[in-house]
């Protein structure tokens, strides 16, 4: 661990064409979202929270609006119901906490660091998930919660195609389609810890039992004080195959990278290997922030070593 004396952190709110944002009404929406996001993450920060603090409260908010797919914003699957994935890990000694396809929680990353802090496990799944909720005295939400008209039309639309289909996509077939994936955040604190968290709803009409990378520690998540934290977001099943956050940790591990070029080795091993879809948030030990996407566009932002709060799709 290093103390740096700063802190950092990232947020972001999906990757993909985001031809919706046409005007700049739709283009505030999100990055005032993403920009209290940051200054809330920035507070806790501030406040002498950890990294893991931050992390937890800025994913918590991003589920808590529902223009993002996470939380209350959740696509629908092929049953039209929710199956949410989340999962938040500790640089400091690799502590992870996952959960997969929970329905009925507001906060599944909350769910995820009590799987973290509570259990023994790293991930719990599905009714097993549910119950370990009740056991820690986390309150259900009623399935309407998550039923925003913008979701129902979206899995009207994915089943008139007879097929899945990435919130995040953008093919363009999908043109038309276009809103937001996975929502995400990384931070280091100014003690030098570094932390990551995850959580998303997954694909429109994907199949029943579904999981993605999000909640899979190295796919969709990574953080190690020693090399940097990361989040993902785009075609889970290209992450997963690829291990992209550890494969951007390795980078730094390994040939002694920094953000930015780690950032960028593992796109292009992305890109190389499978034709991935998706992108990534990145933060090293040293506060350097970077971010890199293969889709036309991934909102996000950043403040990097203390500095300013910076956001942009
Ligand atoms: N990256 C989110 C998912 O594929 O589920």
């Amino acid at each position: 661990m290093s103390d740096t004396g700063t802190y950092s952190l990232m947020v972001h709110g999906g990757a993909g064409a985001l031809d919706n944002v046409k005007d700049d009404k739709t283009a505030f929406r999100y990055l005032d979202s993403i920009r209290r996001t940051l200054e809330h993450g920035r507070d806790v920060l501030l406040l002498g929270g950890s990294a893991l603090q931050a992390v937890e409260a800025c994913a918590s908010l991003l589920e808590d609006d529902p223009v993002f797919n996470a939380g209350c914003g959740s696509v629908l699957n092929e049953n039209g119901k929710v199956e949410m994935d989340a999962a938040i890990m500790d640089g400091r000694n690799l502590s992870a906490g996952a959960v997969a396809a929970v329905d009925n929680i507001a906060n599944p990353v909350q769910l995820a660091r009590l799987v973290m802090t509570e259990s023994e496990h790293v991930m719990l799944i599905a009714e097993g998930a549910m119950r370990f909720a009740d056991h820690c005295g986390m309150a259900r939400v009623p399935e309407d919660y998550f039923y925003t008209p913008d979701r129902v039309e979206q899995l009207h639309q994915a089943r008139l195609k007879h097929r899945m289909m990435l919130d995040h996509d953008d093919t363009e077939e999908d043109s038309e389609d276009q809103k937001y994936g996975t929502i995400g955040a990384i931070a280091l604190d100014p003690a030098g810890n570094l932390a990551a968290a995850t959580s998303t709803g997954g694909i429109v009409n994907k199949r029943m039992g579904r999981v993605g990378d999000s909640p899979i520690v190295g796919a969709g998540v990574y953080a190690d004080n020693e090399t940097c934290a990361v989040s993902a977001t785009g075609f889970g099943e290209d992450f997963m195959r690829t291990v992209i956050s550890k494969t951007v940790a390795d980078f730094m591990l390994m040939q002694g990278m920094d953000a930015n070029q780690a950032t960028k080795a593992g796109i292009d091993y992305l890109k190389r290997k499978v034709n991935g879809r998706g992108g990534v948030i990145v933060i090293d030990a040293a506060g350097n922030c970077a971010s890199d996407f293969t889709t036309k566009k991934m909102i996000h932002g950043w403040i990097e070593k203390s500095g300013e709060v910076t956001c942009r799709f």
